[in-house]
């Protein structure tokens, strides 16, 4: 397999909010750390599941793939070419060639619009098809999601959660992607509906040969549909690797903690062992060295002095833990 989507160093800063404190004592804006360094690759084909806890700066990544938002530092590199150096043509190449799914399809889709103009403007706006075939080919984006011809008359409110999110769906497919980046796009759903949008993905996916960064909570949607995962923490992979593998033997301790709170996914050797506790430490402020250590139930002194890079440590796969397979 080769590698479709190769992210290396990626940094983001936000500037932070200030409160009242911060403006009495004359501080500056704090800064928010939202990606320190990020690292993973996505194979050609396959589906790249990202995980971590709220504000680990997953949906950050995500916006810095597809170029929503521009990195600090870093590089991304898609099929080849360098992202963050394409203008013109080959940057409207690359917006066609990797499409975004959000969380709120309601959001996205302009409640003015028709499901046929929405699907017609994408047509158009990348000239996909000539005009005389648009009407045609919307009807068979629609039957790819599922949803009925009837669908493409209608307006984003009569539909719901699930069927809007076919749409925005069939709207990211509309320019034939290479890569499909979904971030949470099952957890405003309910979980019914959930397991039938996850299905879709999973057939469309197969059916049309694409790869998908698929961006979730939930470990369990994670071993259910993607072939690799990457494990977020406060801004950066702590480990990547095949899921099958990782989910039977997980080597960052954080990846650990993730399983074991989900108590039927927790490998034989995890069982009975206290999960981690606390909180997530603030990205205004990420603890130096391993930014895992104040939680870490293995911590050495050195975890608190040295940040682990993420590599290979006599195992199969890339973890950045200073005591795995020390
Ligand atoms: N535009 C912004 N301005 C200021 N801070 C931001 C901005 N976007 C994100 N952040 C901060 O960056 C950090 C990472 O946010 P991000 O949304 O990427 O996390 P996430 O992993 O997607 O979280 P969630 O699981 O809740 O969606 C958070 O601390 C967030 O508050
Ligand atoms: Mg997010």
């Amino acid at each position: 397999m080769s590698v479709l989507l190769d992210v290396s160093g990626l940094e983001r800063r936000f500037a932070g909010a200030r409160g009242m404190g911060d403006m009495i004592a004359r501080r500056p804006r704090p800064v928010v750390h939202a990606l320190s360094g990020v690292s993973l690759q996505v194979q050609d084909g396959e589906t790249l599941g990202i995980v971590g806890e709220s504000g680990c700066g997953k949906s950050t990544l995500a916006r810095c793939m597809v170029r929503l938002i521009e990195p600090d530092a870093g590089r991304i590199v898609f099929d080849g070419q360098d992202v963050l150096a394409l203008d013109g043509p080959a940057r409207r190449g690359f917006n066609r060639a990797v499409q975004m799914v959000f969380q709120d399809p309601y959001a996205s889709l302009n409640p003015r619009k028709t499901v046929h103009a929405t699907l017609a403007e994408a047509l158009r706006v990348h000239r996909i098809v000539p005009e005389a075939g648009i009407a045609a080919r919307v009807l068979e984006l629609l039957d790819l999601v599922q949803l009925p011809a009837s669908a493409a008359g209608r307006h984003p409110h009569e539909f719901s959660g699930g069927q809007r999110q076919r749409i925005g769906i069939a709207r990211a497919l509309s320019v034939q992607p290479r890569l499909i980046i979904a971030d949470e796009p099952v957890s405003a759903l309910d979980v019914s509906v959930q397991a039938q949008i996850v299905n879709l993905f999973m057939d469309l996916q197969r059916r049309l040969g694409l790869t998908l960064v698929f961006i979730t909570h939930d470990l369990r949607l994670v071993r259910h549909m993607a072939h690799r995962v990457a494990v977020m923490y406060l801004g950066r992979v702590v480990e990547t690797g095949p899921v099958a593998e990782i989910f039977a033997a997980p080597r960052h301790p954080y990846t650990q903690a993730l399983l074991r709170a989900v108590p039927q996914m927790t490998p034989r050797e995890l069982r009975g062992e206290p999960a981690v506790s606390g909180e997530l430490p603030s990205p205004l402020a990420p603890p130096p060295g391993c930014a895992f250590h104040p939680r870490c139930p293995v911590a050495e002194a050195r975890c608190a002095r040295e940040l682990p890079a993420l590599e290979r440590r006599g195992g199969g796969w890339p973890v950045a833990c200073l005591r795995a397979g020390g």
